[in-house]
């Protein structure tokens, strides 16, 4: 049987972790994978996490299992985090995954079993993890126009164009906050342009929230999710707690399934813990319970808030430090986008041998279609990324 198997094409984001962890340079950047790290390159464990699981240790009395869906406090806190009171949390059926990506493994398989001739409509570019998956799976996939590399914007026209052939059963996968790879997201005006579209056309949203606090806010970056849950008859929603709640090695993720149609909600529910049981049994429960702790006590939360917020404004923070340093070198506005953008990434929208060039020359390493980390650099690093970009000739 083994003799069948092929060699798989190594993930391009985690295959860079490798090459940079080989790479002996003392001054290389890793500009990589999104996960957040503070000034001296640490991913610090949050400290409402920190204190919730001390707190965890000492009164948890058993480690059997939860129910299918994981335990229901947690849907309801992440719920209400995600979606506020934009619908009534009885429209909502949720269910626990292993982190954002077993959410969005689950809506695909949760789309397919709904409609095998499903197209999934994605943006270009998007995660690669999700076109990774969706051909893993079989399932269609569309890209529509997204990323304007001239201006390092939304295509908003292209965007709106492409999105014009979808069909009835189509899905659209759209990225609720702080777009992965690019930074560049869609203003709520925009937002209600795609509602309208995908409600006269009869697509379901689909909406990937991997980053709610790290763009504009807890409840800013929420909005737009909010919005299409508010607006649309059915929505999908696939929401990560690993980089907003640090805790990304706990796997803690939910799927919601929305419907304006309450009679939905037996039949939703089931779904998703059906989908569970097929898939891995029961979700992971630590991080979950973690971020229930967290989200529920008002000490905590607070805290967790607070510093949320300063890794928030941190990044912002970099991003003006490396805008305005590249406006010095280049002695024009061209790089001034990147203060605009939102997240942890920021796409420079340059070829693939201007960002091998900086891997080889410079030791600065950013995913192959320019995706930068901006949580990756500090007030050290950022004069040497800035000459590095120009000195490749971006
Ligand atoms: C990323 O885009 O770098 C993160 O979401 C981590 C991952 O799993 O790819």
């Amino acid at each position: 049987m083994f003799e069948q198997l092929k060699e798989q094409p190594a993930d391009k984001i985690l295959a860079l972790m490798a090459a940079y962890r080989e790479d002996p340079r003392d001054d290389k950047i890793d500009l990589g994978v999104g996960v957040y790290k503070d000034a001296e390159g640490k991913t610090p464990i949050m400290r409402a996490i920190k204190a919730a699981e001390k707190q965890l240790w000492e009164a948890e009395e058993t480690k059997s299992y939860t129910g299918l869906a994981g335990d229901p406090g947690f849907a309801d806190a992440m719920v209400s985090l995600v979606l506020g009171d934009a619908v009534a949390r009885g429209s909502v059926a949720a269910a626990a995954t292993p982190g954002g990506t077993g959410a969005v493994r689950q809506a695909f398989d949760l789309i397919k079993m709904a409609n095998p001739n499903a197209r999934v409509f994605v943006s270009d570019p998007t995660w690669p993890n999700h076109l990774s998956i969706l051909k893993h799976m079989n399932i269609e996939h569309v890209p529509y126009r997204y990323f304007d590399a001239e201006t390092g914007g939304v295509n908003f026209d292209g965007m709106m164009a492409d999105l014009a052939n979808v069909k009835a059963g189509d899905v659209v996968l759209l990225h609720g906050c702080c777009h992965n790879p690019t930074g560049a997201n869609l203003t709520l005006p925009q937002w209600q342009e795609v509602v309208d579209l995908l409600n006269k056309t009869g697509a379901v949203p689909m909406i990937d929230i991997a980053y709610q606090g790290f763009g504009d806010g807890l409840e800013a970056d929420a909005a737009a999710t909010r919005l299409v849950a508010s607006s649309c008859p059915e929505v999908l929603i696939a929401a990560s707690c690993s980089k907003n709640f640090g805790i990304y090695r706990e796997r803690t993720g939910l799927l919601m399934a929305v419907s304006s149609d309450p009679a939905k909600f037996k039949v939703n529910q089931g779904t998703l813990s059906y989908l569970n049981r097929q898939n891995f049994s029961f979700p992971p429960d630590h991080g979950a319970r973690l971020v229930t702790m967290v989200l529920n006590d008002p000490a905590l939360r607070a805290d967790w808030e607070a510093e949320l917020e300063e890794v928030r404004l941190g990044m912002l923070r970099l991003r003006q430090a490396l805008a305005d340093e590249l406006r010095t070198l280049s002695g024009s506005d061209r790089f001034g986008f990147l203060a605009q953008h939102r997240g942890m990434f920021s796409r420079l929208g340059v070829g693939p041998d201007k960002v091998e060039a900086m891997r080889e020359k410079h030791g600065i390493y950013m995913v192959g279609d320019s995706r930068m980390n901006i949580a990756g650099l500090n007030d050290m690093t950022i004069p040497k990324l800035a000459k590095a970009i120009i000195d490749v000739g971006c």
